[in-house]
């Protein structure tokens, strides 16, 4: 049987990834993007990079590619024939959307399209995964599946909606096969650093080694839907493996605020959180998401995918692994 080639725009990032991992143990050959930067961005595949820490692993490359950039897109598609397409990146960060709402809504909603028109151009026949988003459902209330309104509340939003249209239109209207995955928040060890569960997991970890004093954050009261990233990425590739493309969400069902975030995660290391937690405006958005929670009913149905990290070992995974980090940076200091 010939090898599977899959391509993951955003590889650099969280999922992108977990998702490599994933396919790596499936056997798939692993292209991805990789954005050129002045300082080195492949922390979180560099185990996968280099084989043994030195020689280049044979199964996955990284190739220099933007998603602005449509020449590269295209190239890379024509050329690599994938099997299967991962658009996992984005400018990702809601709050910062609002200060390059421009910018985001070029990567985040025209890079789906340039994804999309190079594949209709070049004839390739790909199995597409657009990584849409429960911030879609915005001020739609709670519980959100596949049938509530979407009620977009910032430029990342309204991006990611133009790129869930437009994964729609071209399935209906070219015939592509292309997926929308509508994922809820999930988080990991490898979740950016200023996303709120892992600036709470660094700040209890600073915390209890008396390197930091208090935590600055936003709104407390906001309510989330939080999983386990290496769980949400097998839905993607679930998705892709169905008879037929399809939209699904995907998520927990269960909801939690960000106060309740904070409690589990001071209170797992014995400290009352309202000793240190400062409520700052600096991390208000103009408009918020009150409440999401996933009715992933229909993706346990038809992919037969449940999650299994609860919210409790979620906060203690990633509590443990931002200690150990900083075990490790203390470590090599003193060395
Ligand atoms: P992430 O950690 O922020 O990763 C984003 C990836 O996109 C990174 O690899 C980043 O590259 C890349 N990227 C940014 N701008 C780019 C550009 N102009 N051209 C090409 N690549 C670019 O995000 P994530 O948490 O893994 O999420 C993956 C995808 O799922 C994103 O599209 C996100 O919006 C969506 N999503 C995430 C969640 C969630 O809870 N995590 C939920 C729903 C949907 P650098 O490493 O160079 O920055
Ligand atoms: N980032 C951040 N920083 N958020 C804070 C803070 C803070 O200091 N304090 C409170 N919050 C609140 C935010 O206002 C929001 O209501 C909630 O914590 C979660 O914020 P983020 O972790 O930044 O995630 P998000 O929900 O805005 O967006 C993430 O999930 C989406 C799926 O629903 C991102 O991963 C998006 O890319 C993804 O689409």
């Amino acid at each position: 049987m010939t090898k599977k080639i899959a391509l993951i725009s955003g590889l650099t990032g969280q999922d992108g990834s977990y998702l490599a991992e994933f396919l790596l143990s499936k056997g798939y050959e692993v292209h991805g993007f990789i954005r050129r930067a002045s300082s080195i961005n492949t922390k979180r595949i560099d185990h996968l990079l280099f084989h043994n820490g030195i020689e280049d692993h044979p199964n996955i490359v990284g190739h220099y590619g933007d998603l602005c950039n449509s020449e590269q897109i295209t190239n890379l598609i024509y050329n690599l024939q994938p099997s299967e397409i991962y658009n996992l990146g984005a400018q990702s960060h809601v709050k910062v959307s609002f200060e390059i709402p421009e910018y985001t809504s070029d990567v985040t909603g025209v890079g789906t399209l340039r994804m999309l028109e190079a594949i209709r151009r070049s004839g390739v026949k790909s199995r597409f995964y657009q990584a849409s988003s429960s911030e879609m459902f915005g001020g739609s209330p709670p519980p959100q599946n596949e049938h509530s309104p979407f009620r977009p509340r910032s430029p990342y939003a309204i991006a990611k909606l133009y790129s869930y249209w437009t994964v729609v239109n071209y399935r209906e209207g070219y015939n592509l096969w292309a997926s929308n995955g509508i994922l809820f928040n999930h988080e990991s060890p490898r979740r950016g650093e200023t996303f709120v569960t892992r600036k709470i997991a660094d700040g209890v970890a600073k915390i209890v080694k008396g390197l930091q004093k208090e935590l600055r954050l936003g709104n407390l009261d906001a309510e989330r839907d939080w999983g386990y990233a290496p769980e949400y990425v097998e839905a993607m590739w679930l998705m892709l493996q169905h008879d037929q493309p399809d939209d699904f969400v995907i998520g927990t069902g269960h909801k939690y605020t960000v106060r309740d975030f904070v409690k589990e995660a001071f209170e797992y290391k014995d400290l009352d959180w309202q000793k240190y937690v400062v409520v700052d405006e600096r991390y208000f958005r103009p408009t918020e998401v009150d409440s999401l929670q996933a009715d992933y009913s229909k993706a346990k149905k038809i992919l037969g995918w449940e999650p299994k990290t609860s919210f409790k070992q979620l906060v203690r995974i990633m509590v443990d692994a931002a200690t150990d980090t900083l075990n490790k940076t203390i470590v090599n200091i003193k060395d």
